[in-house]
């Protein structure tokens, strides 16, 4: 029977602004992440049609403490190293190593910070896969640019990228330029820390942002590999194939459309171009994309070696209008999807279909013909706490297991090159999508409650044990 490669990256996943708290902390300066509060604006704000661009007194933001992991780094990377972790992925935050988003002096603190992080993955074995930019745009450049939508990020993207290879080249060998790029086109600010005004056009405003993130990113990657001539940089994509509701060939068109839609900004990543129904869909849309020649040479100097994706689920989608008007929004509003009766649901909606990460690898090598990396896939629930302390839960198991199962065809029978699988939210920590506590995925329970109270006490689920024993037997035994 095959095995999995003996170098492959069993781990865990992260973002800063979800996870390390000490927003105000260490010199970090404000990003966008930080102002986008809990409950009913928190989809206004994030998606841009709510302007806020400071905290106030009326909100919450549990992100600003979420589970301290500021404080907290060296017993939480301890506790990785104890389930086996080969590798976590985590991402800097932009706002504590340039507060401003484009000083001249980068801050000692956050830097130092960083540096410790990685100090300790390497003391357990563990390999770190950084994220340049987890949706955070400083609040600076937001006020100064109005965030992504002006070029003049691309300049200060580069000034933080060069700061951090720098710095980190002899910790650091894997890299992701932004985590899902295409978030933007859904939530314009927590992607690109940009809001609509008045009058504007939010098609052309998400286009030229996108466009924007796409030339810092080629940029980025051949910075990197100047630097790190080692390192392998890759794109990120929220993926998920699109499911035709029905074999009428209408809903198959629409189905395809939707993946071209999903998949077209990594297109670019991988490619170095756009592709030509991309460029004839935003012609037809009325929007302009200054891609000058230029940008046009740099994309194609800098595409990605990699292509990393998060998987939650897969996505079903019909022409048929009666049929879009039922669809739902996936629990967090983000991907809108029709309901897909063969499938069931996780407690926020999101439905659960193992089978479709073996689908959409495929489509995605098809694609790309690049080593693939599972960067995040996971299951957000509740869980209780018993009263002699323990937690079980096997509902995470088997959506893990499942999972993993499917990964393992797709490269034991379908061949495809893997490089590594860190599932999403090893240590319980904030959701994006609602900004709660309470939506957990980790295998370490932390005492934090969407309220604010909680010891932040560390405490392994049964589901640490599984993993532990996952990792040991390179996914041999579920
Ligand atoms: C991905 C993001 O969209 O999904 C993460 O990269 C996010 O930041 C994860 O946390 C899970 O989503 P949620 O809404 O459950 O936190």
């Amino acid at each position: 029977m095959a095995q999995f490669p003996t170098n492959f990256l069993w781990g865990g996943a992260t973002a800063a602004n979800q996870c390390e708290g000490g927003y105000n902390e260490g010199g970090r300066g404000l990003a966008n992440v930080d102002v986008v509060p809990f409950g009913e604006d928190r989809f206004p704000v994030a998606s841009g049609r709510m302007k806020m661009l400071t905290c106030d007194d009326a909100h919450e933001y549990p992100s600003h403490e979420a589970v301290d992991l500021y404080h907290h780094y060296k017993e939480d990377i301890r506790l990785f190293g104890e389930i086996g972790f080969k590798c976590y992925r985590m991402s800097i935050a932009w706002t504590r190593i340039l507060p401003n988003g484009d000083d001249d002096t980068p801050n000692e603190a956050g830097l130092a910070f960083y540096d410790s992080v990685f100090d300790e993955c390497h003391k357990y074995g563990i390999e770190p896969l950084v994220t340049i930019c987890h949706f955070d745009t400083p609040i600076a450049l937001i006020r100064k640019y109005g965030g992504w939508k002006d070029r003049r990020m691309v300049n200060a993207y580069l000034k933080y990228c060069a700061v951090i290879f720098n710095r980190y080249k002899n910790k650091v060998r894997y890299w992701l330029t932004f985590n899902e790029i295409n978030m933007l086109l859904h939530m314009p600010f927590i992607g690109a820390g940009v809001y609509f005004e008045e009058g504007e056009n939010p098609e052309q405003i998400k286009y030229t942002a996108a466009h924007h993130e796409l030339v810092a990113s080629a940029k980025a990657v051949k910075l990197a590999h100047e630097i790190m001539p080692d390192c392998m940089v890759g794109c990120m994509l929220a993926a998920g194939q699109y499911y035709p509701y029905t074999c009428n060939p209408l809903d198959v068109q629409a189905a395809m459309e939707a993946d071209r839609d999903n998949y077209f900004l990594i297109d670019a990543q991988v490619y170095g171009e756009y592709p030509v129904w991309a460029l004839k869909r935003m012609e037809r849309a009325g929007v302009r994309i200054d891609c000058t020649a230029e940008d046009r040479r740099v994309m194609k100097e800098g595409v990605v070696d990699f292509v990393s994706f998060s998987y939650y689920s897969s996505r079903t989608t019909s022409a048929d209008p009666e049929v879009l008007a039922h669809q739902s929004q996936g629990g967090n509003a983000v991907f809108a999807t029709v309901n897909n009766p063969y499938l069931d649901e996780s407690e926020w909606g999101w439905q659960i279909d193992p089978v479709g990460l073996r689908i959409t690898m495929n489509s995605l090598y098809d694609r790309y013909r690049k080593p693939l990396f599972i960067v995040e896939n996971g299951l957000g629930a509740n869980d209780t706490v018993e009263p002699d302390g323990s937690i079980h839960d096997p509902y995470r198991i088997a959506y893990l297991r499942a999972h993993i199962e499917e990964m393992k065809k797709a490269v034991l029978e379908d061949g495809l090159p893997l490089l590594g699988y860190t599932m999403w939210g090893p240590i319980d920590l904030v959701s994006n999508g609602t900004g709660e506590m309470k939506k957990r995925y980790g295998f370490i329970y932390v005492d934090k409650q969407n309220d604010g109270s909680g010891t932040l006490e560390r405490r392994r689920k049964d589901s640490f044990y599984w993993y532990k024993k996952v990792i040991a037997s390179n996914g041999e035994d579920l």
